[in-house]
């Protein structure tokens, strides 16, 4: 018999397109309550119709006086189409694993909506160990379904091989907007298992495929198919300022330095690189260094790490995402087929495996809110309690990767915060996860001291000046009257800082 897939023309197998609804419907037959898997990690493969329409059917519930919301896991963040709409919409009961999106930031800090925030590499297992409870309904963007019933993943491959192992029934968005040469870049690893009967994840190099090219889902579960034809959504970068040039500048010396003395081969070690603008100017700044035949293993490809790969700098990527600015998703788009043997994409759980990223010895470079004195690392928290992002893949590749780097300007909201502080508001990574701490100011390698050294070195070489004699005089003070000198402090002044900038607006005492 013959087939006519859908006008997008990517529904291959006629028990799926048989299946083909509205996001009307499909949303529909998501109930009140529900806990909803949906795909996307940063702006790539999300779904791009059904949380909209899930979001107009809460709103119009929420005014006739009927309270409608859902739990909803994801990946990572998404986009406005899933994120912003159904935060808007009042939609959302609780949220995990991460998200960046302003809307749902708001709702989260005024107490609204709950949030859990995991390691990344953590949730998969967690869904499986039951502790986050059932999962009612999977909503996953895909690229194609094969004549075989097998789903071409999308641009990010996230968490979506657990939500559709896990959830009881599936809503598939089919997008053809991304491009068919997809097909071939995912590496989806079928072989986990929960302890005691966990096996190696023999990946060796960060190209190696252990797993199926495709993501399988019985077509019994599948209740609805939804075909759209709907960009990613990443925000362009800006171009790398001084600071960021600066701090990139910082990380290049250093790593060069660790070349000549041969503790890192001269392509380095595989890179995992986080998000944001600084991580950017780093890579930008790979390209101009003197680095060759670099390998990436890591959690998202930004634009940077793509032109790492178009320059030939970077012969092989492992990722579970893309985080392309339009111009890039455009660019790679035209020439997908070009990158199927340079890049793989890996299911969260394995793009952030600790015992993957700990034998390929990973370069770890994350963005950071603050730092203390001592080391330990915030990520997270504003002032201690407002929530930014989340803590994403940065702990799975700060504990286990070979070096541990933490970037940031040394000041926020024009000077009037120091980003290295006596005490951190919030921990996410402590001094122990922590190697290389990066500002415009420079760079303190923190390998091998012990507390009191760190001191001089982070605040000597990153504090902005402007702070110094204060972190200077807190120090001198908590070494003449701390309770113990190995980690000195004033419990009673340790966040001063904090509270000072709450009270007038500013960290500064002058
Ligand atoms: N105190 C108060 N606010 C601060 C601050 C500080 N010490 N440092 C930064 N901020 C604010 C900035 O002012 C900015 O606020 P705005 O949005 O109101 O302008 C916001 O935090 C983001 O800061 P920005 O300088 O734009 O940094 P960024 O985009 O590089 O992000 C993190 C920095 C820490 C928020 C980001 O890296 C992150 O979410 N990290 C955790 C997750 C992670 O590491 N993922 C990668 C793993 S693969």
């Amino acid at each position: 018999m013959t087939h006519t897939p859908g006008p997008g023309g990517r529904i291959h197998d006629p028990a799926f397109a048989r299946r083909v609804v509205s996001a009307e419907e499909a949303a529909a037959m998501i109930p009140g309550g529900a806990t909803v898997g949906m795909s996307g990690f940063t702006g790539a493969g999300h779904p791009k119709v059904v949380p909209g329409a899930l979001a107009r059917r809460i709103s119009a519930a929420n005014a006739a006086g009927e309270r409608v919301r859902v739990n909803v896991w994801t990946g990572a963040s998404t986009a406005p189409e899933l994120d912003g709409v159904l935060a808007e919409a009042d939609g959302i009961n609780l949220r995990l694993p991460y998200q960046s999106d302003p809307v749902t930031r708001a709702r989260i800090n005024d107490g609204s909506m709950e949030y859990t925030d995991i390691h990344l590499s953590h949730v998969a297992q967690m869904a499986w160990e039951g502790f986050l409870g059932p999962l009612d309904v999977a909503v996953v963007e895909v690229s194609g379904i094969t004549e075989d019933g097998l789903l071409i993943p999308s641009s990010s491959v996230g968490n979506n091989k657990t939500w559709l192992d896990r959830a009881e029934k599936v809503i598939l968005e089919v997008n053809s907007w991304q491009p068919p040469e997809l097909e071939g870049m995912h590496d989806v690893y079928y072989g986990t298992a929960l302890p005691p009967n966990r096996k190696p994840v023999r990946i060796l190099h960060p190209g190696d495929r252990i797993g199926s090219p495709y993501l399988s889902c019985p077509v019994d579960k599948v209740v609805a198919v939804v075909e759209t034809h709907a960009p990613d959504r990443n925000a362009p970068f800006k171009e790398p300022d001084d600071v960021s040039a600066r701090i990139a500048g910082h990380v290049l010396d250093f790593l060069a330095a660790e070349v000549r003395h041969g503790r890192l081969p001269q392509n380095l070690l595989p890179l995992q690189s986080g998000v944001g603008n600084i991580a950017n100017a780093v890579l930008a700044g790979l390209e101009d260094g003197p680095f060759e035949g670099m390998t990436a293993y890591t959690e998202v490809i930004q634009d940077g790490m793509l032109r790492l790969v178009d320059s030939g700098r970077l012969e092989t990527v492992s990722a579970t995402a893309f985080s392309l600015s339009p111009d890039a998703a455009e660019r790679f788009n035209a020439r997908a087929g070009e990158y199927r043997d340079r890049i793989v994409l890996r299911p969260q759980e394995i793009s952030n495996h600790p015992e993957v990223v700990r034998r390929l010895g990973c370069l770890a470079m994350n963005g950071m809110i603050e730092a203390d004195i001592h080391g330990n690392i915030n990520s997270t928290h504003v002032m201690g309690s407002r929530i930014q992002n989340g803590i994403g893949g940065s702990g799975d590749f700060a504990r286990n990767g070979y070096i541990s780097f933490f970037l940031s300007p040394s000041t926020a909201k024009g000077g009037a915060i120091s980003s290295i502080v006596p005490m951190v508001s919030h921990v996410d990574h402590t001094e122990h996860d922590v190697d290389v701490i990066v500002t415009e100011y420079g760079l303190a390698d923190l390998r091998g001291l012990s507390p009191k050294q760190r001191v001089r070195r982070i605040i000597d070489n990153c504090a902005h000046p402007d702070f110094r004699p204060a972190l200077e005089d807190y120090h001198r003070r908590a070494m003449a009257s701390s309770y113990g000198l190995h980690t000195p402090h004033l419990l009673g002044e340790a966040l001063s800082w904090h509270t000072r900038y709450l009270e007038t607006g500013t960290m500064r005492t002058d």
